[in-house]
């Protein structure tokens, strides 16, 4: 048992466990890592690729309240405070380049599993991916932006999970996705379909105990073997669904050898010579400054014998491409606004336009996502951009900011006042009392692109009533 007295307030069980299995003969690691424990780390951030440069995200940073320093990975930074403060707007998750999807607030280890994965580049080769267990999306939106030209399943089984997830999703801007509504497990009827797999695992959440010691004292070896068990069967799954000679990452933020090597272990021993270890790594946050993380990288050599109750797989009939009356709206429509959507591939399911970009060839492409929509029950496919009214289409807000209206009129944000006034929830008003006449005869328009600094942020619908532009912000992400 660990003795030392200023600890005796801890989990003595996590102490014994961890002295064991990690600290043997090495007291001054251990204290070292105890240490550790509770200590703040820094907040690190991930820029999406996807949108905008590097260089560009940083030079419009440096006018911000955050310093951002480099970390080993390249599009990741530490994002520190010049200043405390309480104020909403200056605070990352309600900047602007929160809100437009510029990044993701992430955390160091945790951004690293897909880029080991990826092997540290963009890969525009398509493949078929699965992100088996994905809210909130940190990984998924990571996996969209390194993998462009590749489908992504992104798959969540947990309802009140689902939410925050699209949202994410949504807000990066990801498109070539496709959301699942599966039991994870699930994914084991899918013998051999996926070229790369994320599992990024449910787990005991020692990192919670790391930030907040206080809770290690739910920490105990029993739960922690019954959450392998889980993630066994989990990975089992997953392997089985991963096509031959392909590779997967399975990763969890925990430290402990139950849930990470032992659940690998299991699975070499129970399908010999079917899998190869190509890479395991431990986060630790007294050595690496980052949460708890652990990642391996696993190829499969051979198939196994897996089986799964035989369930059948239905796929969403619902989800289908647009009709000829459909079309001829939403032509009129790209026409009235002059909105070009060549470059997109069109379903329509219940009343809502997706878009998913085209890549490669574009009758191929879409062959492609047909066979996949017949293969998954999707719940969700690339962007949703529209929504049918009757006769008409309503157009989601955020085509104003990843889509370029060009003949709907313009809304200027003329400064971070009125935008903050916005982003709060207010309607802007375009023209006052007095010209309220003039604008139902002079505007026919019922949408507004609304621009901040030259730059496309949202699209508004004008009340012609009242003149003003109603705020259909997401409330989510509202400054308050
Ligand atoms: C570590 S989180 C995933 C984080 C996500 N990949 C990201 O980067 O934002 C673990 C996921 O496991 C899911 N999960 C919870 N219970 C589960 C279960 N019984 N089986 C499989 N997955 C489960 C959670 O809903 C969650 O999505």
């Amino acid at each position: 048992m660990y003795s030392n007295q200023k600890d005796k307030n801890m989990n003595q069980n996590f102490i014994q466990y961890f002295t064991e299995n990690f600290f043997q003969n090495k007291p001054e690691e251990l204290d070292l890592f105890l240490k550790s424990l509770g200590k703040t780390i820094k907040k690190t951030i991930r820029i999406n690729t996807n949108k905008i440069i590097i260089k560009d995200f940083e030079s419009r940073f440096k006018k911000k309240w955050y310093i951002l320093s480099p970390t080993f990975i390249s599009n990741v930074f530490y994002a520190e405070r010049w200043e405390n403060f309480t104020d909403p707007e200056k605070r990352l998750w309600f900047s602007l380049e929160h809100l437009l999807g510029y990044f993701y607030i992430q955390e160091l280890g945790a951004s690293s599993s897909v880029h080991y994965l990826t092997e540290w580049k963009i890969d525009k080769n398509p493949y078929l991916i699965l992100d088996m267990a994905s809210s909130p999306g940190g990984k998924t939106t990571q996996l969209a932006e390194h993998y462009p030209n590749s489908f992504i399943v992104w798959n969540e089984f947990d309802k009140w999970r689902l939410a925050q997830l699209i949202s994410n999703v949504e807000r990066m801007g990801s498109d070539n996705v496709g959301l699942t509504y599966y039991n994870w497990l699930f994914f084991g009827k899918f013998t051999e379909t996926f070229d790369r797999i994320l599992l990024d695992a449910p787990c005991s959440w020692e990192w919670v105990g790391f930030k907040v010691q206080n809770n290690l004292k739910y920490w105990n070896i029993k739960n922690t073997k019954k959450i392998a068990e889980l993630q066994s069967k989990l990975l089992e799954a997953a392997l089985n669904s991963l096509k031959i000679g392909w590779e997967m990452l399975y990763s969890t933020c925990t430290l402990n050898k139950e849930e990470n090597e032992n659940v690998v272990n299991w699975i070499l021993s129970k399908h010999p010579n079917c899998f190869e270890i190509m890479f395991e790594k431990r986060f630790w946050p007294h050595i690496d400054n980052t949460w708890g993380f652990f990642v391996c990288k696993i190829k499969k050599l051979k198939s196994i014998n897996y089986k799964i109750k035989d369930k059948e797989i239905t796929y969403n009939t619902y989800i289908k491409p647009l009709n000829k009356k459909e079309n001829e709206i939403l032509s009129n429509f790209c026409r009235d606004y002059w909105l070009d959507l060549k470059d997109y591939i069109l379903y329509i399911f219940k009343q809502e336009v997706l878009a998913i970009k085209n890549v490669g060839n574009a009758d191929m492409h879409s062959l492609q996502i047909q066979n996949l929509i017949k293969k998954f029950y999707l719940i969700k496919l690339g962007k949703k951009i529209w929504r049918i009214e009757g006769d008409k289409f309503v157009p989601n807000f955020y085509l104003g900011r990843d889509f370029e209206l060009k003949l709907a009129p313009k809304y200027e944000i003329k400064d971070k006042k009125e935008l903050d006034f916005y982003l709060k929830g207010n309607e802007l008003i375009v023209v006052g009392n007095a010209d309220l006449h003039s604008l139902h005869i002079s505007s026919q328009s019922e949408f507004y692109q609304i621009k901040f600094a030259n730059e496309n942020i949202w699209l508004g619908s004008i009340n012609k009533e009242t003149g003003k532009i109603r705020n259909v912000f997401p409330v989510q992400w509202l400054r308050r």
